[in-house]
């Protein structure tokens, strides 16, 4: 809903959404927007147009994108939207009395674009005020006149950068950049925007958002190589936009929006929009327990990147591990996370100072009273971790949660050993905890429901995003990656080159071939994990000779500078050492995009295993952890979308073809059958 009212000549226009915390535009809020600009265009009276909103910390989000994606799905509606749209912002775009937006809070997508078709824009400095073009992160490109008019405004190069990184700016941020004019107090804002209609709209800034406003720059801006079609699309538009009509440029985006709507990869990235949302609120249902403090057991790698992440969220946390040495090692890495994320500018360096302080390290093998949550973390041996959660009763109050960030082993072994079996459970981190947003939340067979709602609310508290998970080997993320990383070392040591499977991968979307992320674990880490999971899971998880020998060999990857690659400074080579333990004679020719399918096909069939036995509730689950998890490209929506899209009948031909571990698993045979999809 727009309120309308009409103040000493001056016409206000507040957008306020009944029951909605949020302004978007959907189709009645731009029928209304039409509405009022045909009282304001009969109202030759009126001084000035000022577009605001009554929210607490929204301006207008941007347009609907459960429409967006209902149109994407169907095939249908999408340009009448759209057109729709950019007829009423012409419309205000055309007005004869001066139009300002004062904008507080996010202003993204449509509800920048609002603002662009005004002729003056003031922004609260307020935190919650965030602008920016975020379209082309969705597949889409701003094509409610945005990638025409903010070229216009700001220049193509500044515009590209605003339109192909798709980022939320603050005002501060947004005023540099030309996409506001004038940042002032919220209290002000109102204010500010009545000056500004007084003054008038200055006559250069409305020619600024003609054709030829900006000429004389002749670079044309280039999308960066990548996926995302949206992105070409919309270098495309920006650099056309300087010289045709204004006409002709709304027509080049609303192409570009329709056609990108019909790809299978707009359609999973404003899908994962929607899974963001639903993860967040999956643990927004969780009890109110608020986690003050914690201890963390081992401070290696993942001991002190978890220390320092829950110390940066304000949780007080015992760190231990088993003599001074190590933690002193611990607290330098974690001194190290700090220091980044200070100069990263992701923190002030008081807050960093105060996070630092909230952790106490100690060789003390004492008792641990008064924490709400024990997170071991130490070495990845049975005996090792089975000690320290016997010995945990003795150390540990009657209330606390104690958790296991374990790769592989059974949560259900280690919660044999206490008395309070209920309490534990799995919080699966992933490396670097202070850039993976996963964990894996991971059920054992005794962990109480209590528990793990208490594990959600840990999770949300901390900002990561959790995937709840039965207890099996590998849980979801390394169950489903491992046949597929086994599989690249095998097809490496049956003579195919480390670089075409690596380039392969990359180019179907992966952030990282196979062969580099294995190098990245550590080859000695790969190998264990492979083995516990080759006990219960057979051939799919055998480790090649060729990883045993590169690990008799101490060749571990990155961290001896040594693996599938040879590892100098930041350059990555090929490493002639191993090719000795390469056994040509069974090399089989195949396509960068055989190769691909052949990988991701076997995490196809581990995901659909998992969905099967149900260690996930769903294939939404499978598929978000294995984006989060492993950066599984977002474009193709996680293994079992991809599946869906990609034809299951067609996979369980070539699964079975090729026998053996490729055999295609019972759901994944009955889809094929049935012509069933994961995804309804
Ligand atoms: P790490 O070898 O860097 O650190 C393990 C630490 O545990 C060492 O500092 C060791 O001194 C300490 N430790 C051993 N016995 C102990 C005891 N009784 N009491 C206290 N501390 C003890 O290993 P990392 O990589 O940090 O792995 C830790 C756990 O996290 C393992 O279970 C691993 O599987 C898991 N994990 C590792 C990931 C990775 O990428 N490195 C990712 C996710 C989980």
């Amino acid at each position: 809903m727009i309120r309308r009212e009409v103040n000493d000549g001056v016409c206000f226009l507040t957008f306020d959404r009944p029951d909605s915390g949020a302004n978007i535009f959907d189709a009645a809020t731009m029928r209304d927007l039409s509405e009022q600009l045909d009282f304001i265009e009969k109202e030759p009276s009126l001084k000035g147009v000022i577009i605001t909103s009554a929210k607490k910390a929204i301006f207008v989000a941007g347009a609907d994108l459960q429409t967006l994606l209902r149109q994407a799905e169907s095939g249908s509606g999408m340009r009448e939207f759209i057109a729709e749209g950019q007829r009423v912002f012409n419309r205000l775009a055309a007005l004869e009395v001066p139009t300002v937006a004062a904008i507080h809070g996010a202003s993204a997508g449509g509800g920048y674009e609002v603002a662009l078709a005004c002729d003056w824009r003031v922004a609260s400095d307020a935190p919650a005020t965030r602008i920016g073009l975020p379209e082309t992160t969705l597949g889409l490109v701003p094509a409610w006149g945005g990638a025409t008019r903010l070229p216009r405004l700001i220049g193509p190069e500044k515009a590209a950068e605003v339109i192909l990184k798709g980022k939320l700016y603050s005002a501060q941020e947004a005023l540099k950049l030309g996409l506001v004019d004038e940042v002032v107090p919220q209290d002000q804002l109102l204010n500010a925007a009545k000056q500004a209609l007084r003054k008038q709209a200055p006559p250069e800034r409305r020619a600024s958002a003609r054709p030829g406003a900006s000429a004389g720059v002749t670079t044309p801006v280039e999308a960066p190589r990548s996926q995302n079609p949206a992105l070409t699309r919309a270098a495309e538009i920006i650099n056309q936009s300087l010289t045709g009509s204004t006409e002709e440029s709304l027509e080049r985006e609303l192409d570009a929006i329709v056609q990108l709507g019909g790809t299978e990869s707009t359609r999973n990235l404003i899908r994962n929009f929607f899974l963001a949302e639903k993860y967040k609120k999956q643990s927004a249902t969780a009890p109110n327990e608020k986690f003050v403090h914690a201890a963390v057991i081992g401070a290696g790698v993942m001991g002190s990147g978890i220390a320092q992440w829950l110390s940066s969220r304000g949780i007080t946390v015992i760190l231990r591990d088993v003599n001074t040495e190590i933690l002193e090692r611990g607290l330098e890495k974690i001194e190290k996370t700090y220091g980044e994320a200070v100069k990263r500018g992701l923190m002030s360096e008081e807050k960093a100072k105060e996070g630092r302080a909230r952790i106490m390290a100690s060789a003390n093998p004492g008792p641990m009273r008064d924490v709400q949550i024990v997170i071991e973390a130490a070495s990845e041996k049975l005996e090792v971790k089975k000690a320290i959660f016997h010995d945990l009763d003795q150390k540990i109050d009657g209330t606390d949660i104690l958790a296991t960030n374990t790769s592989a082993l059974s949560i259900s072994t280690l919660a044999a050993e206490t008395m309070h079996p209920k309490r534990v459970l799995g919080l699966h981190f992933f490396n670097p905890v202070s850039r993976m947003k996963l964990i894996e939340i991971v059920i054992g067979k005794q962990t109480s429901e209590e528990t793990k709602e208490r594990a959600l609310a840990f999770a949300r508290q901390i900002g990561k995003t959790p995937v709840v998970v039965q207890d099996n080997p590998g849980f979801l993320v390394n169950r489903v990656l491992f046949p597929y990383l086994l599989d690249a070392a095998e097809l490496f040591e049956h003579g195919v080159e480390a670089k075409a499977i690596d380039d392969a991968l990359v180019e179907w979307g992966m952030p990282m071939g196979p062969l580099r992320l294995i190098d990245e674990i550590g080859v000695d880490i790969t190998v264990d994990i492979a083995f516990t999971l080759e006990n219960d899971f057979g051939e799919r998880d055998v480790p090649p000779t060729i990883l045993q020998k590169m690990r008799e060999a101490g060749m571990l990857g990155r961290k001896t500078g040594s693996g599938f690659y040879k590892y100098e400074g930041k350059k990555q080579l090929p490493n002639d050492a191993i090719l000795q333990w390469r056994d040509k004679s069974n090399s089989p020719p195949m396509s960068a995009e055989d190769l691909a399918l052949r990988l991701v096909y076997l995490m196809v069939n581990e995901a659909a295993r998992c969905l099967e036995e149900k260690v996930v509730a769903s294939p939404e689950d499978a598929d978000y952890g294995m984006m989060l998890g492993t950066g599984f490209p977002p474009l193709r929506g996680g293994p079992l979308r991809f599946a869906d899209h990609f034809g299951i009948a067609k996979m369980v031909e070539a699964g079975k073809r090729h026998g053996g571990k490729f055999t295609p698993c019972d759901l994944l045979r009955r889809n094929a059958e049935t012509g069933r999809t994961f995804y309804a």
